[in-house]
């Protein structure tokens, strides 16, 4: 009943003719798939030629980040209607790395989620602890208050509309993977915050797991009641490995 989503974050890689390169090698790769919403989030300026070249497929397109107003004197900033204007579906909010690096706070990412929302955009709120809170014993109370503060404000109809991911933040880029069992208990634990904050919308809502996807983990995460998809970060960068995600081949 829940689409699986398997999603790209470039981050701050691949130029526009590096980008235009891989959708094409991508399609060829995933041609026939079916049954997944497949989405690559490149950046700011790889945005047009990636959506160009994945135009007549069905790849979705995201942006990586957005300001929450329409327009304004926010120099460096990126809002909704570009986004859209540039052939996006889909944003991600709140991501670790925007949390720690430029000190994105959970009333941004709130912010952001509404903006997005009614700028025809598919949130996508990550959520997750750091190696200390988790050792702390306190995942659940951080990943609690994250999702309280930036999704506590929606109607049941726009939660329906926004997708979680769950990224354990000391498995980005480490290739440590929080175990599926682990991901697992911790998405669940995502789905019944959820219900308490909109409980018609929680059994709808896609939940993904980032952290060190590769293809030789992405069939046993998809195989949890409560993983809806993955939000991959180094893997999605080259067609071949992606490819093999988004099938769940390794
Ligand atoms: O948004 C993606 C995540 O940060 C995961 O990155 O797959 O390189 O660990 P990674």
């Amino acid at each position: 009943m829940r689409t699986p989503v398997i999603a790209g974050n470039w981050k701050m890689y691949l130029t526009p003719a590096e980008g235009k390169a891989m959708v094409q090698e991508l399609q060829t790769l995933t041609a026939g798939v079916t049954g997944r919403e497949i989405v690559l989030c490149p950046p700011f300026v790889t945005l047009p030629a990636v959506a160009e070249a994945a135009q007549e497929s069905a790849i979705g397109i995201g942006g990586q980040n957005m300001h929450p107003a329409n327009e304004g004197a926010f120099t460096g900033e990126i809002a909704a209607p570009m986004l859209r204007a540039c052939g996006c579906t889909y944003v991600i909010l709140g991501h670790s790395e925007r949390r720690q690096y430029f000190g994105e706070t959970d009333a941004a990412v709130a912010a952001k989620t509404k903006a997005a929302l009614a700028g025809q955009l598919v949130p996508i709120v990550c959520v997750g602890e750091t190696l200390d809170e988790r050792e702390q014993g306190i995942t659940q109370a951080v990943i609690e208050i994250q999702l309280r503060r930036a999704l506590g404000g929606l109607t049941a109809a726009e939660l329906t509309g926004v997708i979680v991911a769950y990224e354990p933040v000391w498995a980005i880029g480490t290739g440590r993977t929080a175990s599926p069992a682990d991901a697992q208990d911790v998405c669940a634990f995502i789905r019944t915050v959820l219900a308490a904050l909109q409980a018609e919308a929680a059994p709808k809502v896609r939940i993904l797991y980032g952290g060190s996807v590769k293809p030789d983990n992405i069939r046993e995460l998809m195989a949890q009641s409560d993983i809806d998809g993955a939000l991959v970060g180094g893997a999605s960068l080259q067609a071949a490995s992606f490819a093999k995600i988004v099938r769940f081949e390794e």
